[in-house]
Order: structure tokens, then C-alpha cells, then sequence
């Protein structure tokens, strides 16, 4: 099971501690050419053990999440003779997590890692439960191993600096894991609106990654239960690729909020979700997120979408992570295409 710390400060003094306890035979810490400028000063400034470490620096971009990036390091830790008693501190989102703790989880069948997310999405999502991989043959995550880190860290000081879309774009999955911890959570994450200046972020942020801690602790290679973290994705990632192909690019958190949207409709449909809730959902999500303009033309090229993402599935028969109410997960929900254009209808007027 990995540890999470949480702190306000820079954590570099949680890393040491961790690093005391590891004493691993040499030290790696694994930034993107974003993180290694703005985040990897903020680690040196504040620990001690970061000053003797490697540091191993790979391209930005989910796009450079490949097969090519994993070897490349592969080989940066072979020349400078890491061992499976090595350890690797992942700084970054959740592309440096993911490919960082596939490599660490591959290198000599495994060396321990350890997670620094520097973004809310990355904290909130990636960098817990021990989902790692790579994009492979043009599918996202194809290749890929379940590891869980040694440790993670969140401090919620890099997020001073992210824009409020960022914010948003975690916030996407905070509230997913508030629709799945019930309703008093939920009412909760739709009384406020993430600002890093306001305090209490950190709270919001401890809450909502226990929610996510219990279900992996119940189902950690997603046999079942943890399918229930998949809510809002199924459209979400429709969403988001169908705005990609038409040149307006969506953050994935957004797409994940209009995905929850859009699939609270189906639960309503097919489970009787309590419409209070869904409507409730549907405002904040119209408030604080950009809508995306679909029409009854696009519906073909969406139903595409999700069949692929789901690669066996037909566009007649799709799979949902669905709710029967908050706190009440229905997952491997079938749908068939008629439910789901007339879930695109009722999300279109509740987004206008
Ligand atoms: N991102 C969902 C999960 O970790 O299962």
C-alpha cells in the first residue's frame, strides 16, 4: 500500500524523510522540460537528498508518453549503473508519473518510485493507485503495468502558479470522487470552486484522494469495483478526442466534467439518479466549464469514439461506469446506441 503526505510546503522535507527510510543505492528524480524549469528548483531548495540525485529529463506532452521516452531512460539509468535497489522520484503530472513509474516498475523487474505531482489533476488522479504505462500503436495506455508507488507527495505549492483551467481540470476528478463517495461530498464539491489562494484546497484534496485510496484498496488491478473511477470517462474521452479532431482542444478534466454530465443523464435514465443531483451537477459543471458544441450530426463520430475506446465494444453495445445514486457505483452498465443518442439530447439541454 503507498503512503500519501500531504503538505503545504515545498516537499523536499517529506522527500528526505522518505529517502532516509528507503536509504535506496542511488537516487534518480525524472522531470519534464517543464518541470525540470519551474518544480525541480523548488525540490533542490528544500531537500537535501535531491542535491545527490540524477536527474533524467524527458520531452513534455501525453503525446511523448512512448515506447521511445521509456527507452531512452531505460538506457540513462543502465549507463549510470541504477540497481533494483535505486529508487525514482517522479516530478511532474501524470504524463511523468505514468511513463516514470512504468520504467521504474520494468527497470530489473522493478525499482521503487516514488510520486511528486505538480499538478491538481496529477495528485488527484495519476500519481495514486499504481496505474503506470505508455501509448502504443496510436491507443493512450496501451502497454502498461499495475505498480504502486513507495510514496507520494502532494504539496499543494506548485499549484500557486496553475492557471484556473488547470485547476478546473483536476477539480473534474475531484468531483467524480465526490459523486462516488455520496451525496454530503458532493453537495460539498458543488459549494466550491478550487482556488489554491482560499486555503482549504488541501482538506478537499485529502478527502477526495481517500475516496480514490479505498476503492483501489478494494479492487487495485480493476477487476470490478475501481471500474467505478471510470465515471464521466467513457464520454469524457469521446469528448475530448471529437474536440481534438475538430482543431478546439479540451483539457481532459474538462471533457471528464461534461463526460459526468452526460453520463448522470444515462444513470437517471436507466437507474432512476436523482434528478436534484443530476440538474445540480449540470450547473456547476455549465458554470465553471466551457461547453462543447455537439450537434445531432455528431453523434456518429461520438458513438465511433466510445466503441473504439472500449475497443471490443460495438457502437450498439457500450459500457458505463454509471451511478445509481451518489455513492452507489453501477459499473459495466451495456448501452445501447438509442439510450446514448438520447443521453446526448438531454445533456445538450442541460449544457445550453
Ligand atoms: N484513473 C482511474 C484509476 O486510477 O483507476
Amino acid at each position: 500500500m503507498e503512503r500519501i503526505l500531504y503538505t503545504a510546503d515545498a516537499p523536499g522535507v517529506l522527500l528526505d524523510v522518505i529517502i532516509a527510510e528507503a536509504s535506496p543505492a542511488s537516487l534518480f528524480i525524472l522531470a519534464d522540460e517543464n518541470t525540470a524549469v519551474h518544480c525541480m528548483p523548488v525540490l533542490l531548495g528544500s531537500s537535501e537528498s535531491a542535491a545527490g540525485a540524477t536527474l533524467l529529463v524527458t520531452p513534455a506532452g501525453d503525446g511523448r508518453k512512448t515506447l521511445d521516452a521509456a527507452e531512452s531512460l531505460w538506457h540513462r539509468l543502465v549507463d549510470a549503473g541504477a540497481t533494483r535497489s535505486s529508487m525514482l522520484v517522479n516530478l511532474g503530472g501524470g504524463m511523468v508519473s505514468d511513463l516514470g513509474g512504468f520504467v521504474a516498475s520494468t527497470f530489473k523487474r522493478g525499482m521503487r518510485y516514488v510520486n511528486v505531482p505538480t499538478t491538481l489533476l496529477g495528485a488527484v488522479d495519476a500519481a495514486v493507485g499504481g496505474k503506470t504505462g505508455i501509448n502504443f500503436a496510436g491507443l493512450k495506455n496501451e502497454v502498461g503495468v499495475f505498480a504502486r508507488p513507495e510514496s507520494t507527495i502532494v504539496s499543494t505549492c506548485f499549484f500557486a502558479t496553475l492557471p484556473q483551467q488547470e485547476l478546473l481540470s483536476g477539480y473534474a476528478e475531484m468531483l467524480k470522487h465526490a459523486l462516488l463517495s455520496g451525496t454530503d461530498a458532493t453537495a460539498r464539491a458543488l459549494s466550491e470552486v478550487p482556488d489554491v489562494h482560499v486555503g482549504g484546497l488541501l482538506d478537499m484534496m485529502r478527502e477526495s484522494i481517500s475516496c480514490k485510496e479505498l476503492i483501489v484498496a478494494s479492487d487495485p488491478t480493476e477487476k470490478g469495483p475501481r471500474k467505478a473511477l471510470n465515471l464521466g470517462h467513457t464520454f469524457g474521452h469521446a469528448f475530448e478526442e471529437f474536440a481534438s479532431e475538430r482543431r478546439r482542444p479540451v483539457s481532459h478534466g474538462h471533457a471528464v466534467a461534461m463526460g459526468i454530465v452526460a453520463e448522470l443523464v444515462l444513470s437517471r435514465m436507466i437507474y432512476g439518479f436523482p434528478s436534484s443531483t443530476l440538474y445540480a451537477v449540470a450547473a456547476f459543471v455549465r458554470e465553471n466549464y466551457a461547453g462543447l458544441d455537439v450537434s445531432c450530426d455528431d453523434y456518429p463520430r461520438l458513438l465511433g469514439l466510445m466503441a473504439h475506446d472500449k475497443k471490443n465494444a460495438s457502437p450498439d453495445a457500450i459500457s458505463f461506469s454509471l451511478l445509481h445514486a451518489p455513492g452507489s457505483p453501477a459499473v459495466d452498465s451495456i448501452v445501447n446506441a438509442t439510450d446514448i443518442r438520447a443521453a446526448l439530447d438531454i445533456y445538450r439541454d442541460l449544457m445550453q
